[in-house]
């Protein structure tokens, strides 16, 4: 078994500021979980704490039912991948990865079993004899995440270990390692402040900020009913419009008013009252365009176009305002050209403008 649960968990590197501070959660056994967050919000201590490198101020560690606070890293049978790779560099590959093993006494026969397994797993055969210094940046990563995959860990942790490599390498090697959490069955916390490594790899998000966590669920969970602009922000790639809207009531329901646009809401009507101002946030990917004046749509002009792929984004001004939308690239469309934006009532989130907290129930 090996669930985690972190029960209060505080680090204080220095006496005044709580790096983390009272962090909760309970992974479950082979769980696919990704700590996301801007750099220095304390992704890498967690993790630290969790693999025995990093001591804990206040709270426990459980690995299965066992708190290993007082164990060793190598007793917690947990291996680790650093953004940086750590390989020994006067090490072969081969070395780097049967180090851990003799350490702890391993037979050769078993480590050698063991080596030939990742290696296969890896495709860095042809590699066990180099020295660190005689591979690629994705060679090397390969290495480390072997090196840890020969220790048959109960639980990976790995700390941003694709942002090193380049966008192409990056795509590969997200893959390779959702492949090898089908395969390995381990558990998985994985830290990154990608969010497109974060969507695709997780089964849940945990998203920090200054050493708490400001939102956990399952990626289409954040996707749909982000806890506030910050995450909403955060998840976004490219980022999310935000629109100023008044509520008003019409007929009994509650719409979003944003300069004469009605949108329909699923809010109650009491919260004309508590919000009569929100912002209304939509991603650029649930917008529609219309090239004809329409009831329902605000107008706006093209100030540039950049095509991603088969995507296309859309930069609009609307009056100051600058508006992304994203479309699958079909059609040409001209700068300066005037297109009327239109609001999918169920992608639209409504936060509070003061507060920023979502202010919609999930529909
Ligand atoms: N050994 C240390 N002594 C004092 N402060 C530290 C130490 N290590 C980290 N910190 C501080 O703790 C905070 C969290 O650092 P941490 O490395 O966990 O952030 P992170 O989320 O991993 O950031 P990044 O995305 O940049 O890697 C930062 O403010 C950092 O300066
Ligand atoms: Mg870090």
């Amino acid at each position: 078994m090996s669930s985690i649960s972190l029960k209060s968990l505080s680090k204080q590197y220095t006496n005044e500021k709580h790096t983390l501070e009272n962090i909760s959660l309970d992974i479950k056994d082979k769980e696919f979980l990704v700590l996301l967050g801007p750099s220095g919000c304390g992704k890498s201590t967690l993790l630290r704490m969790i693999a025995g490198i990093e001591d804990i101020s206040q709270g426990e560690v459980h690995i299965g039912d066992v708190c290993v606070n007082e164990l060793e890293p190598k007793d917690r049978g947990v291996a680790m991948v650093f953004q940086n790779y750590a390989l020994y560099p006067h090490m072969t590959v081969h070395e780097n990865m049967a180090y851990g093993l003799k350490i702890k006494k391993m037979k050769k026969s078993e480590r050698e079993r063991r080596i030939q397994a990742a290696a296969e797993i890896l495709q860095i055969h042809p590699l066990l004899k180099r020295l660190p210094s005689q591979l690629s940046g994705g060679q090397k990563q390969r290495v480390a995440i072997g090196r840890a995959i020969v220790k048959e860990p109960k639980v990976f942790l790995m700390d941003e270990p694709l942002s090193n490599l380049d966008a192409k390498l990056r795509n590969e090697m997200r893959i390779e390692i959702k492949k090898l959490h089908e395969r390995l069955n381990s558990t998985f916390i994985y830290v990154t402040h990608d969010q497109v490594e974060a969507v695709t790899l997780g089964d849940r998000i945990a998203i920090m900020t200054e050493g708490k966590f400001r939102q956990i669920g399952t990626p289409l969970e954040i996707m749909e009913c982000p806890v506030d602009m910050f995450v909403a922000n955060f998840i976004s790639s490219p980022p999310i419009n935000y629109l100023d809207a008044e509520l008003v009531e019409r007929e009994g329901r509650i719409y979003a008013d944003m300069d004469g646009m009605l949108v329909e809401t699923n809010l109650p009507l009491e919260a004309i009252k508590h919000h009569p101002k929100v912002k209304a946030g939509i991603r650029p990917e649930h917008c529609i365009i219309l090239v004809e004046k329409a009831i329902n749509t605000l107008p706006m002009e093209i100030l540039f176009t950049e095509i991603i792929g088969t995507d296309v984004l859309l930069h609009l001004t609307y009056k100051t305002q600058h508006f992304i939308v994203k479309k699958s690239f079909d059609q040409t469309y001209a700068k300066g050209q005037k297109l009327y934006v239109a609001l999918q009532p169920k992608h639209m989130h409504l936060f509070d403008p003061h507060t920023q907290k979502n202010i919609r129930s999930p529909r």
